[in-house]
């Protein structure tokens, strides 16, 4: 029997599909710093938000929400201009329904990028964290609520939710372009205060190495809809709470967001060509 989710889902695919043209293989959700990935898309389509069926619509005036189909590095991509975030209000499910919709449309691969702090003392601000893993120090899940099996399981492993395998190819692009990578575990958390230096000690001593504020509730519904997912942090500022942490401004996470996605977006075209 189909529930209201189901419902929800088909009726916001079929009204992306009819205004699409071509089958888009990869989501990419853009984190801060990464926004002007837009510009490169050719032959797009743009679907405000609020024109699809049951999308989550934001009510603040400056929010980009757009759904943006084109091309990217010669591949179809659909890219989500404006992130939904849990400290804005939405629900974890809420967030995670983009995903079920682009499942459904028949995509199948994840970029996702944030930014985010470092709790490792060794990261420097402006360079790139492949996420091997992450902690969910949220509290939430989009996955809590009424299940069917078309979504997927109601309990998916996630053992392996940065696909090992993708990893690999992640690696080389940053190899073959000089741009240093390093790897690590992300620590998500609601905000939108930052942390305190015991709550960032705590957190690195729970394993994680770098924290941030979005990315959790989107990778656990595309772990559920069977995506291979790559996720990729933007490192912003030193986190580590150690005795000379420095206060954090919203300038210098945005400053160094945006040299981190230069990079970032430098690599793009090569990822989305050898990831098959
Ligand atoms: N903490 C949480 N989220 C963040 C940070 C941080 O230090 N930097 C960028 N996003």
């Amino acid at each position: 029997m189909e529930n209201d989710v189901i419902k929800k889902i088909k009726f916001a695919s079929a009204y992306i599909s009819e205004r699409i043209n071509h089958q888009p293989e990869f989501l990419l959700i853009l984190g801060s710093g990464l926004g002007d990935v837009i510009d490169e898309i050719s032959n797009e389509v743009v679907i405000p938000y609020k024109e699809i069926p049951g999308f989550p619509v934001s009510t603040a005036p400056s929010h980009a929400g757009n759904l943006v189909v084109g091309f990217f590095g010669g591949r179809c991509v659909m890219v989500m201009q404006g992130r939904l975030h849990l400290y804005e209000g939405w629900k974890a499910h809420e967030i995670g329904f983009p995903i079920r919709v682009a499942k459904s449309l028949g995509v199948g691969k994840m970029i996702v990028t944030n930014a985010a702090g470092a709790l490792d003392k060794s990261f420097e601000p402006g360079s790139i964290m492949m996420l091997t893993d992450h902690i969910n120090f949220t509290g939430q899940n989009p996955l809590i609520g009424p299940h069917n099996d078309d979504l997927g399981l109601r309990f998916p492993d996630m053992s392996d939710a940065y696909d090992k395998k993708v990893q690999k190819i992640v690696s080389n692009c940053f190899e073959n372009a000089g741009i240093k990578l390093s790897q690590g575990i992300y620590a998500g958390i609601t905000g939108p205060s930052l942390e305190t230096s015991a709550e960032r000690r705590f957190l690195s001593a729970s394993g994680a190495n770098a924290v941030g504020m979005s990315t959790i509730m989107e990778v656990i519904a595309a772990k559920q809809a069977g995506f291979e997912v790559v996720g990729l942090s933007a490192i912003t500022n030193k986190a580590d709470g150690g005795e000379d942490q420095q206060p954090d401004t919203i300038e210098e996470v945005l400053e160094y967001a945006s040299i981190a996605g230069k990079k970032i977006k430098s690599i793009l075209p090569e990822l989305l060509n050898t990831w098959y």
